[in-house]
């Protein structure tokens, strides 16, 4: 065989397994980076699209949003009253609270309308004149089962409402009521972050909200929920 002859075959050799090489190649994970490439992106997608909807889309779709019925005005409020918080937040003297204002609380100062606002025509058109109370949602209710005294916590453990409240006594305007559309529940009381992260003492009112500080202060040997009889101290 001749070195020529030689080439020619290892040439021919050559083409022969050309054809094959598309076809092996991608087919057997292990033979190449060819392989991990659309693997790992597609690893990357997913993760990325469960991730979306676990923190974005999941919690659009739990929770819905209402605006309040009228936007009011807390810090502008707070300059015209004699009383601050008192003068619409009290306790009667039975103890308990007035919570959120009646219109009669309102009337003394808008039975006509004062200024330019739309949002104080609203007020005045819908439901001064209509003797209509005002269906304020509340951020902060708690479900039917659970008891909560604000005498025992304003006035007998001298807390502040900005604790468990947040800044709603001095805002501008009222945020946008959010809630659960499985259990009905305001969203404040859970919270806003989804992994339960708390920043503010006022970001969530949940059970273990309360229980925590309950146990720290050492209310009431009873308020620790997981002690016999405790539980009925928060509940009914
Ligand atoms: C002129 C009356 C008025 C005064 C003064 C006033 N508020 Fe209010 N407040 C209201 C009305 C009306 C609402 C109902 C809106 C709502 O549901 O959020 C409200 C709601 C609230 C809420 C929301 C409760 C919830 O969970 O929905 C908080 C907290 C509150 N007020 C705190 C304060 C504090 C603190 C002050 C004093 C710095 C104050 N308010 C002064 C009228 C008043
Ligand atoms: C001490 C008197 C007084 C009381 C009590 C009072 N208001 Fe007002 N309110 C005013 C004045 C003054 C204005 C400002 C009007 C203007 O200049 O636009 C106002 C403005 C408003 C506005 C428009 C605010 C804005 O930012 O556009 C609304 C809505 C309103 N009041 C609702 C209420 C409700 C609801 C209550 C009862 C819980 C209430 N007010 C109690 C005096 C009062
Ligand atoms: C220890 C936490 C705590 C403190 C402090 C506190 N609150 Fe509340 N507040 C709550 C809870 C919880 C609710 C809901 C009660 C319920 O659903 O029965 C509530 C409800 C309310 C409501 C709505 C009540 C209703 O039934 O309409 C108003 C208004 C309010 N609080 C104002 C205040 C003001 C003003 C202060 C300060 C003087 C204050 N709160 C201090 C926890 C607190
Ligand atoms: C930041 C602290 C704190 C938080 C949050 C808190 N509490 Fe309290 N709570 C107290 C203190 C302190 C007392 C005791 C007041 C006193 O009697 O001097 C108390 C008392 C009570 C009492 C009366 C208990 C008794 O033995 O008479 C009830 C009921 C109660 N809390 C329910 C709740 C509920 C429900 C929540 C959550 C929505 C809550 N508390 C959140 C501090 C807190
Ligand atoms: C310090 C106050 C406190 C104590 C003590 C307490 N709870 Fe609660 N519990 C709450 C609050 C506030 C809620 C509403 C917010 C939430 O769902 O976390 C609640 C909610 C619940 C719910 C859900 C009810 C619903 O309608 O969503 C159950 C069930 C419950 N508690 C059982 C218990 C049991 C059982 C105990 C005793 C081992 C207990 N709790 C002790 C404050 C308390």
């Amino acid at each position: 065989m001749s070195t020529e002859d030689k080439a020619n075959e290892i040439s021919s050799e050559a083409q022969d397994q050309k054809p094959n090489t598309p076809i092996t190649v991608p087919a057997t994970p292990q033979s190449g980076d060819g392989a991990a490439g659309p693997i790992t992106l597609f690893f990357i997608l997913g993760l990325a699209a469960s991730l979306v909807l676990g923190w974005v889309v999941f919690p659009q779709l739990l929770y819905s949003s209402k605006e309040q019925p009228i936007q009011f005005n807390h810090a502008l409020h707070n300059e015209l009253v004699d009383d601050s918080c008192q003068s619409c937040h009290f306790f009667r003297e039975d103890g308990t609270y007035s919570g959120v204002p009646k219109l009669a609380q309102c009337i003394d100062c808008h039975e006509e309308v004062q200024g330019e606002s739309p949002e104080e025509e609203k007020f005045v058109a819908q439901y001064v004149e209509k003797g209509r109370e005002v269906p304020w949602l509340v951020y902060s209710r708690q479900p039917a089962c659970v008891f909560f005294s604000h005498v025992a916590h304003v006035e007998m453990a001298k807390m502040d409402c900005v604790t468990c409240h947040g800044n709603i006594g001095e805002s501008e305007s009222l945020k946008t009521y959010q809630a659960n559309r499985i259990t009905g529940i305001s969203r404040d009381i859970w919270g806003y972050n989804i992994a339960g992260l708390k920043k503010n003492s006022w970001d969530s009112m949940k059970m273990d909200d309360c229980s925590e500080c309950h146990q720290r202060e050492k209310v009431n040997q009873n308020s620790v929920q997981t002690l016999k009889g405790g539980c009925f101290v928060c509940h009914k």
